[in-house]
């Protein structure tokens, strides 16, 4: 265990080893519990986070910028047109520029094909880290806070849980791949076993997929995909169900919506949660197409525990920023 993760971007977990985000967890959990007591953290006194929105946000916005406040810090709220992004400036004279004035980075660029790779360029030039906050890939920071969740349900007891991670149905928008992908990447490395269900339209990317089988073999877990979601929930200690758009069908969202309309009985309701373990728990990153992913009744009920997730957005993204920034410009 080593704790030089001051600079280290933040893109995907896989380029953290499970040392380092073991690292990042203890912290989200000792940071949570300071704020509980209302400690004070100054661990990144006047130091300045820069977040870049390409997309909209309430949960990400308001952990990054709250948590920069609580570490003593502050955030710049930048979007396309605060910037000269707008007028076509280069991810790399961006990074730069940025790099001489703070001491973070954070984007959000979920456009398909275009996130993951206008965030690996903005890292490769920046002096100071980069730090996901969703693209096309990765949601990185939301996988954190969903495994500190089910860490805190199960007293960390979570070696050989099933996990179900479920698409559903929605008529939101064409709600980008990162989510589940980032979350069947991370959780076999913790011991859990995962089930992956969605119709076979709606697939993940083919090689994140065979990377998070590589990971369940490393790790000794097991991973299944499936196409029937009653069959997924059976035994399940965790329920994930939300919808992503069909990416590796269509890049027309119209489309897309007509493929996921095949599908509207792709619900988590209370039917569905009996077929699960007692205890199961209920999530989503939120937010959430009420009555289309999930009914009122399952997400207000007692084995929802969204808010608690919503929640350790916060922990973990302070804990983030408190391990990765703090060096000088
Ligand atoms: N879960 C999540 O990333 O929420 P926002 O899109 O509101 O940030």
């Amino acid at each position: 265990m080593h704790s030089l993760l001051r600079g280290k971007h933040f893109i995907t977990t896989q380029d953290w080893t499970k040392e380092e985000l073991d690292m990042l967890l203890d912290l989200s959990h000792d940071l949570k519990r300071k704020f509980a007591l209302r400690e004070m953290t100054p661990y990144l006194l006047y130091q300045t986070l820069f977040m870049i929105f390409f997309e909209q946000s309430t949960r990400t916005r308001n952990s990054f910028e709250a948590g920069m406040t609580q570490l003593g810090g502050h955030a710049h709220d930048l979007t396309e047109d605060k910037l000269q992004l707008s007028h076509g400036e280069a991810g790399k004279d961006t990074a730069k520029v940025l790099s001489r004035y703070g001491h973070g980075i954070s984007i959000r660029n979920c456009f398909f094909d275009i996130g993951n790779k206008y965030l690996r360029e903005v890292a490769k030039h920046s002096h100071i880290p980069v730090l996901s906050m969703q693209d096309d890939l990765y949601h990185p920071c939301q996988a954190m806070a969903d495994l500190m969740t089910i860490q805190e349900k199960f007293s960390r007891d979570i070696k050989g849980r099933k996990v179900v991670i479920s698409w559903a149905y929605a008529t939101t928008h064409m709600k980008p791949l990162s989510v589940p992908q980032s979350q069947i990447l991370l959780f076999p490395r913790y011991g859990m076993d995962v089930t992956l269900a969605h119709p076979p339209e709606i697939g993940l990317m083919p090689e994140i997929v065979d990377q998070a089988k590589a990971n369940a073999e490393a790790a000794g877990t097991k991973f299944e995909i499936v196409h029937d979601m009653d069959d997924a929930f059976k035994d399940a200690d965790v329920i994930i169900a939300k919808a992503w758009g069909a990416h590796m069908a269509t890049r027309d969202p119209e489309e897309s919506l007509e493929i996921g309309g095949k599908y509207v009985d792709w619900i988590c309701d209370s039917r569905r949660m009996k077929l699960a373990n007692k205890d199961a728990i209920y999530m989503h990153a939120l937010p959430a197409d009420r009555n289309k992913e999930v009914t009122d009744e399952v997400i207000d009920g007692p084995q929802s525990v969204v808010f608690d997730e919503a929640e350790n957005r916060l922990h973990t993204c302070k804990a983030l920023m408190a391990l990765t920034m703090g060096g000088r410009p």
